[in-house]
């Protein structure tokens, strides 16, 4: 939550924070700001809105300065407001610190600082790192902010700048990411690598404890006690192009028909069409480990951890291994039981979920083997895992996840697989007709986005609707909750998904005219099962919708409207009926006039508790 930039270099420095501003946007949007000097002021500019607001108020008046720092916000401490937007300042406003995280002392701190006659002007946490460093202040800023770090508790990535040591950016992080940027004269900080890709792809993962000093000369890093460390710089391949809309009106909606190809893109080079082996020696455990695993334990949140309940039926139908699947902030806080026997998967697209993390940590401690899934390249769940399969779904821009999802899906089939092979379950030849069948999605998903234009026509029927119950079984419950997640948080319709055994215990009691059924229903073991929850609607005067095979003619007769897509692998269902839900979700609400990529409440990278 909240995104935080800094730019020092020889170009126009508004432009370059707004921009990346906007590139960090989907991690925070109630107020935003940024500060830049020149020399002799810290020109402050924030508003409580989006970075559109920010750049309002900024064509009225454009400070000049050749260095500075910026910051869009997700309140933790505070309302939404001009005053406690960032960047924060000092007593002297010569000093300036944009924040990202939480500090969980700051009522002391503030208390203590105040009384040695510190003046605050804000409700924030952020505020008191600024009074911290300018007490330290003895004309180094990066001294005086390693000192004031060492009284900070809870989780930060800071950076500060001050005009009486000016020319200088100094940043340092607990928890949240910052990466730093290594231009043409040119060097940034920031929340993520999105901003600075069409700046540079030399990138320099901060880790804990660690501080940059950035000024016009390059960069220097520090550990927390102050000692010079050498860091090495990573080339990264996620290109500028990614990270824009190309045409399309939502990032959600391209990152929904960028899918097929995300899903072919985690498959390929570890899978061999030839011998049917499964490659995944790249994750870093060896398979001599992985053929010791009793037990499998999943931990993740949301979309990460719908994918998770669909990992649970590959890891368990092919590798026949058991799979446990928990919330990962219900996770950390439980007396569990685990042993070197077991496997713990973090499922992450971003890898800094803070409960995903902690679950991580809490779960390392009694020395499983742990594997994070995730998205983004040397993240701090990728980091602190053992080992790390990444789904290669380039950035996702949309706060929604959908891209991220089919690639996890895809990453954790191969998993399964692997493990399948590593333990013997399934020989190599033998995994031959699964991996084609594997091979075939995506041009399946294709078909199926084909037909966006009908599933508009037909979501547009249901903008008005205040309610909706989403229904699935086996492998697709996970997917009908993913389908009512993804409506409910784009178009703030109140949407249940529910595995369809369980409507007669319960919440049959709901239905009536106003209430519609998603069903999600491919031929598959529990096909006739769930026309049975069907038919228990029916005659409650529900109305029904059925993702169902196209083949199928049962389904016609049976639901009111049937959106169709191609057969398939049961087991690989998944990754074809997610499609027509996510479209279903976005249509409705790009029509209801939400703002789908940034929905409100909302932040793709959920760093706090
Ligand atoms: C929903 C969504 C969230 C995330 C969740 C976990 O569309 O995006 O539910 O899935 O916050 O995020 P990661 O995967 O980054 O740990």
């Amino acid at each position: 939550m909240c995104g935080i930039i800094g730019y020092i270099g020889s170009k126009d420095v508004v432009p370059i924070l707004v921009e990346s501003l906007k590139k960090l946007e989907y991690r925070g949007y109630d107020s935003a700001g940024i500060a830049v000097v020149d020399e002799n002021q810290v020109h402050l500019k924030r508003v409580k809105g989006k970075i559109s607001d920010l750049e309002k108020s900024l064509k009225s008046s454009t400070p000049n300065g050749s260095f500075g720092v910026g910051h869009t916000r997700w309140a933790t401490h505070g309302r939404p407001s001009e005053e406690n937007a960032h960047p924060h300042r000092d007593c002297t406003d010569s000093l300036v610190v944009v924040h990202n995280g939480i500090i969980e002392n700051y009522l002391s701190l503030k208390k203590k600082l105040t009384d040695e006659g510190h003046t605050f002007r804000t409700e924030t946490d952020t505020e008191v790192i600024a009074h911290l460093v300018e007490k330290y202040f003895r004309g180094s800023l990066e001294k005086a902010v390693q000192q004031a770090i060492q009284e900070l508790e809870g989780a930060y990535a800071i950076a500060v700048i001050s005009l009486q040591d000016s020319g200088k950016i100094v940043a340092a992080k607990i928890g949240p990411p910052a990466v730093v940027g290594l231009g043409d004269g040119e060097y940034f900080v920031s929340s993520d690598l999105n901003p600075l890709l069409s700046y540079t792809q030399k990138i320099v993962f901060l880790e804990d404890e660690e501080i940059a000093v950035l000024d016009s000369q390059g960069v220097n890093f520090l550990n927390f006690q102050g000692k010079p460390i050498k860091k090495n710089a990573d080339h990264i391949t996620w290109s500028p192009l990614m990270v824009e809309k190309s045409g399309f009106k939502h990032f959600m909606l391209k990152e929904i028909f960028e899918q097929p190809q995300v899903v072919r893109d985690t498959l390929k080079g570890r899978i061999s069409l030839d011998s049917g082996k499964v490659f995944l020696e790249e994750i870093g455990i060896t398979p001599q480990a992985l053929e010791k695993v009793k037990k499998v334990v999943i931990v993740a949140c949301g979309t990460s951890y719908h994918a998770g309940l669909v990992a649970k039926y590959f890891i368990e139908t092919l590798a026949r291994i058991p799979v446990e699947i928990e919330f990962a902030s219900e996770y950390r806080y439980r007396d569990f039981i685990l042993d070197k026997n077991a496997l713990v998967v973090v499922i992450s697209q971003s890898g800094e979920t803070a409960d995903s993390l902690a679950a991580l940590r809490a779960a390392k401690r009694q020395k499983p083997l742990s594997l994070a899934v995730c998205n983004v390249v040397k993240s701090s769940i990728a980091r602190e895992s053992d080992g790390v399969l990444y789904t290669h779904a380039g950035p996702e821009i949309g706060v929604a996840a959908t891209k991220t999802f089919s690639a996890q899906m895809a990453a954790l089939a191969l998993l399964a697989l692997y493990l399948a092979q590593i333990k013997g379950k399934i020989q190599e030849q033998a995994s031959l007709p699964l991996i084609e069948d594997l091979q075939r999605i995506p041009h399946k998903m294709e078909k199926i986005l084909n037909q966006a234009a009908s599933i508009e026509e037909l979501a547009l029927e249901f903008v008005s609707f205040s309610h909706f119950l989403y229904l699935g079984r086996g492998i697709n419950f996970p997917v009908a909750l993913e389908g009512a997640l993804k409506l409910k948080e784009i178009s703030y319709i109140h949407a249940e998904g529910y595995p369809g055994g369980e409507m007669k215990h319960g919440p049959i009691a709901l239905i009536d005219e106003k209430m519609p059924t998603m069903t999600v229903i491919p031929k598959d073991n529990v096909y006739e099962k769930m026309l049975s929850n069907i038919s228990e609607i029916k005659s409650r005067v529900g109305y029904i919708l059925a993702v169902a095979f196209e083949e199928d003619e049962e389904i016609l007769e049976r639901v009111d409207r049937v959106i169709p897509i191609p057969s398939a692998n049961p087991l690989f269902t998944p990754f074809l009926t997610t499609l027509p839900l996510q479209l279903f979700a976005y249509y409705i609400a790009a029509k209801r006039g939400a703002d789908v990529d940034q929905p409100r409440n909302l932040a793709k990278s959920v760093t706090v508790e």
